[in-house]
């Protein structure tokens, strides 16, 4: 192993095309790849702009030539040499570098390299393995890229909140629980035994507390801890970039988010995002869509087809509409040419979200076959197709449940189709708001409300009303932003009076002693005046996984976690020494 000694990297990697030829440069980075060829030898050098090719002649320098040949891949060296034209024929279009070469005159190998676990740049071989060796992993271009990436978008943020006198405060990560609807990461106490930190789900009191505390405008890049299920687009650790203003209406708040999102877009990936953003109510999005973050890009949409089959002698259908459900159904366009297998495959898989099945009708050939023809007439399937805007060559879909089991179903339906049909446009982005939301939502099983959003969103002012008589119709001041289908925030104006924080807690089933016990800190402080305020979070992560396009969120996390939370290059979670858990007062007990 040598020292770089006298050496300087002359320019990275990719830079060096724009060197003239003869001048004498210094390369460095991993060997990408060696090639012998006769009495010739190629390195390709690689670092995070690009690739090099270095040359050696044999008759030029036999010990630099075996020194060059015994080189392996992911070793790093610095070469000295200079750069050279390539003859016509050798030169690569497909690389920037592609019409040069450095000729080595010397090579200094920095850190010899283990025969790696796989090939850096191979994303064939199994996450796991990748993630245990991450470091590798991230040698890879795509995931180079989304890194540089995630840092302008948040770099984008911070000039523009800043610019707009928005101010960045931290707020602590040991602190309590601030239900954003998962569960709280706990941290154990040694000084306080048998007591608990939480890590912050999100920094919402903070930031509330903040604005009573006269901070006006706040922002934060911040790390958000959750205990929940992980998905393609969920991650227990994540980053918000989190906003709240004082003395502003959700107007301010969605126009102030518009200008954000259509400067990042175009600062990071040079795209124009037209303003304002379509806004939609979250009961027509679960009408037309099936779900509360549509992807608009394409169609698609629900029909609602009860009053068309009320009264009729299909048990499915009447036996839900009498149960208070409906019947409601897709238009798969072009779909007709299913075979009964796919259709098949669609019945289960609007199974595993618990819808019993699917009726349809195919029109194919001037032909129509359904499963439904022994109860309709003629003329009342007619009307059923009409209804659908049904032509040749479609196939209508059709579920009938509770509601909320038709909206899950046929929303993950029509985005299967669209993915199996490749129906969504690529490299087109539909940011859209969903607005009016419900305040409240009724959980049958623990028999109590639950806020849809968190407990300190303000409903509507016409809708205070409802609180008394009819809480479950009271709508929120709530906004989401979807794009493409994700939700790429949300946030609201929040309760800034205490009476009305505290008959909100109680809403929700928390007796006084648990409301003060779990925001005792935000009902007090909103007792010393409190302005109005609301604010938004966005999920770096989701704005980073769109503007690379991937539909994986660990694709723009440098070290994420897997599947079932763990992190294999870490080995996190895990034990810990006997002596830190008797300091901390705390046994194990093994889970039955
Ligand atoms: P919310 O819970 O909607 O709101 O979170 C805001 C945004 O954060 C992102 N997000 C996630 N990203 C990755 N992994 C997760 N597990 C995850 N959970 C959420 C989403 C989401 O839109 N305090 C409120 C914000 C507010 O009211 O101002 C909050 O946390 O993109
Ligand atoms: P069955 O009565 O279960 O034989 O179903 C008759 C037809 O209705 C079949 O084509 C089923 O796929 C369909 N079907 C079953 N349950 C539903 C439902 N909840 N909504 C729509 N169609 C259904």
């Amino acid at each position: 192993m040598e020292n770089l000694g006298k050496y300087r990297r002359s320019c990275l990697c990719g830079e060096f095309g724009g060197i003239a030829a003869g001048e004498t440069v210094t390369a460095m980075g991993w060997v990408n790849r060696v090639r012998k060829l006769g009495q010739l030898v190629f390195v390709t050098l690689r670092d995070h702009t690009g690739l090099v090719q270095i040359a050696l002649d044999e008759n030029a320098d036999s010990r630099l030539f075996a020194k060059a040949e015994s080189l392996k891949s992911e070793y790093v060296i610095a070469v000295t040499g200079k750069v050279a034209l390539r003859r016509e024929k050798d030169i690569n279009p497909d690389m920037p570098t592609g019409k040069i070469e450095i000729i080595a005159e010397e090579i200094i190998i920095l850190s010899a390299a283990a025969l790696t676990p796989f090939q850096v740049g191979d994303e064939n071989v199994s996450e796991a393995l990748r993630l245990k060796h991450r470091y590798l992993d991230l040698r890879r271009d795509g995931l180079q890229q989304n890194l540089r990436l995630r840092h302008k978008i948040a770099q984008s943020v911070r000039n523009f909140l800043s610019n707009q006198g928005f101010v960045e405060v931290e707020t602590p990560v040991l602190t309590n629980s601030a239900p954003e609807g998962a569960r709280d990461y706990l941290v154990p106490s040694r000084v306080h035994p048998g007591k608990f930190y939480a890590l912050p789900q999100s920094p919402q009191i903070l930031k509330q507390i903040l604005m009573v505390a006269g901070m006006d405008k706040y922002f934060q890049i911040a790390k958000c801890l959750r205990d929940e299920d992980l998905r393609a687009d969920r991650q227990p650790e994540f980053t918000q970039i989190d906003i709240e203003q004082s003395f502003i209406g959700q107007d301010d708040i969605l126009e102030l988010c518009e200008a954000l999102t259509a400067t990042v877009f175009k600062e990071t990936a040079g795209i124009d995002l037209p303003t304002p953003f379509p806004r939609m109510a979250y009961a027509e999005a679960m009408a037309r869509f099936g779900s509360d973050k549509p992807d608009t890009r394409f169609g698609l949409e629900l029909v609602d087809i009860s009053d068309v089959v009320a009264g009729s002698e299909f048990a499915v259908f009447q036996s839900a509409l009498d149960a208070g459900g409906s019947v409601r159904g897709i238009n798969a366009t072009g779909c007709g040419h299913l075979s009964r297998k796919q259709i098949d495959g669609l019945i289960e898989y609007v199974k595993t979200y618990k819808a019993k099945g699917l009726a349809w009708i195919q029109l194919n050939g001037g032909e129509i076959k359904t499963t439904i023809s022994k109860f309709f007439s003629e003329e009342k399937l007619a009307e059923i197709i009409t209804a659908f805007d049904g032509k040749d060559g479609d196939l209508i879909l059709i579920c009938a449940d509770q509601d909320n089991i038709v909206f899950d179903a046929l929303g993950a339906l029509r985005l299967e189709i669209a993915r199996r049909e490749n129906l969504i446009p690529q490299n087109t982005f539909h940011p859209l708001w969903v607005l009016d939301w419900p305040l409240l939502e009724w959980d049958e099983e623990a028999n109590r409300f639950f806020a849809a959003h968190h407990p300190f969103t303000a409903p509507m002012d016409e809708d205070i009303t409802l609180l008394d008589n009819n809480p479950k119709s009271a709508r929120a001041q709530a906004h989401d932003l979807v794009i493409n289908g994700y939700e790429a925030a949300g946030g609201s104006i929040r309760i800034h009076r205490e009476d009305m924080q505290e008959k909100m807690l109680n809403l929700l089933g928390y007796t006084k002693e648990e409301a003060t016990a779990n925001f005792g800190h935000l009902l007090e402080a909103l007792k010393y005046g409190a302005p109005p305020h609301g604010g938004i979070a966005f999920g770096l992560d989701r704005l980073t996984m769109l503007l690379a396009n991937t539909d994986n969120i660990r694709n723009v996390i440098a070290f994420p976690k897997q599947q079932d939370g763990s992190c294999p290059m870490t080995g996190a979670p895990n034990t810990v020494f006997p002596d830190q858990l008797e300091e901390l007062g705390i046994g194990i007990k093994q889970k039955s």
